[in-house]
């Protein structure tokens, strides 16, 4: 039973943070956002037509939160994440939307402040640790760069924080290390240093984009325990992009499911996993093996392919893949509703989901 097998960190909400308690929680909720992502879409216009990769997405992220986006590949995850920071590349085209970080709408700046923002306030780590390295510059300057740009320290204290800095991310011997070359450190040692160096200014917000697909399994789980501790320690929300929903429930404190370019489902990680309300994210759930490892358990597959973002159907880009689809779901696109505290989700039959308790939707593998 799902409930069993991601077992609850809080157990269920309590009644009266659900009942009188709520407008008082919606306040205080207000109060500490950090991020406020609105109405966001962003295009490509290619010789096949108009790809959209996110369409309309809204989100919060609240000061020293830490966000999981999760859904297969082709989602709009990475193009989402990284025009945040205006990182796409043309043909794309943010077409609509903002995101509003401390009073500064991140989507409207432009040179000087949109570069005193990057690197400083909203720092990113990508998936590729040597690509994001330049490999003609030793560890040493590539730390020290951002520390003398952003926070205008001297070369020595520059130096003493980047010695702290890689300590802190678990270099041994971080004074050897710190002349190194980026190719004499191994893939692990060198998401470390990227992580130091996204951390080198107490960035407000992360964004880490599946930062741990290039490593080793045990190495994977060291890299996000080491974000969640040097990310507590400096006080920064983070955004991690995901499909591993076992990394999820270890890291997150709340999950958004992207798919076809939208979020169809987001709330509280323990929500989500124990009553998701999206057949979906229903679906990844009950294709993971087992988080706690209990028994070896028979998966599901979710049968078919993503929708292509260049002809999205008119109603629920799911439909096609989902058991319970009839003809409301392929004519009307469903809406995102609430439901329940801090959970919404966008589909037809969501009570449905709700209800299924121990029954599969999907039909298991073999
Ligand atoms: N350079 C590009 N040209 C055209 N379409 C693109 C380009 N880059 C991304 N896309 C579209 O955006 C979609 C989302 O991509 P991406 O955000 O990288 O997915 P994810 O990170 O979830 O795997 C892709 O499925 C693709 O259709
Ligand atoms: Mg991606």
């Amino acid at each position: 039973m799902l409930a069993t097998k991601f077992r609850s960190r809080n157990g269920p909400p309590n009644a009266s943070s659900l009942n009188h308690g709520n407008m008082a929680h919606l306040m205080q909720s207000e109060k500490n956002t950090l991020l406020s992502v609105r109405d966001l879409s962003v295009e490509f216009h290619t010789a096949r037509g108009v790809v959209k990769a996110v369409n309309s997405v809204s989100l919060d992220i609240k000061a020293g939160e830490r966000l999981a986006i999760v859904g297969e590949s082709g989602s709009g995850k990475s193009i989402m994440s990284m025009s945040l920071l205006q990182l796409v590349q043309y043909p794309g085209r943010i077409t609509s939307g903002s995101a509003m970080l401390e009073g500064t709408d991140l989507l409207a700046l432009k040179g000087k402040k949109l570069r005193a923002v990057r690197g400083s306030k909203v720092t990113m780590i990508f998936q590729d640790p040597m690509t994001s390295l330049n490999p003609v510059l030793r560890v040493s300057e590539q730390l020290i760069a951002p520390m003398r740009r952003h926070l205008h320290l001297g070369q020595r204290e520059a130096k003493e924080r980047g010695l702290k800095l890689l300590a802190q991310v678990g270099i041994p011997d971080a004074e050897g290390n710190f002349n190194n070359y980026p190719h004499e450190l191994s893939g692990g040692m060198r998401q470390r240093v990227l992580i130091a160096m996204a951390m080198a200014c107490s960035p407000r917000l992360l964004i880490a984009d599946e930062p741990t697909t290039a490593l080793d399994v045990t190495i994977q789980a060291q890299i996000i325990e080491l974000l969640a501790k040097v990310s507590k320690e400096e006080g920064s929300s983070v955004l991690f992009v995901t499909h591993d929903m076992g990394l999820v429930a270890r890291f997150a404190d709340r999950v958004a499911v992207m798919y076809g370019g939208r979020i169809i489902e987001s709330g509280p990680t323990d929500q989500m996993f124990e009553n998701p309300h999206h057949p979906y994210t229903r679906g990844l759930l009950e294709s993971i093996p087992s988080i706690t490892g209990e028994r070896p358990e028979r998966l599901s597959q979710i049968e078919g392919t993503p929708p292509d973002l260049a002809f999205l159907p008119k109603g629920c880009s799911f439909a096609d893949r989902c058991p319970l689809s009839d003809e409301v779901c392929i004519e009307t696109q469903p809406a995102s509703l609430t439901v329940a505290s801090d959970h919404t989700a966008a589909c037809h039959h969501s009570d449905v989901v709700a209800s299924l308790g121990e029954r599969r939707l999907f039909d298991a593998e073999n």
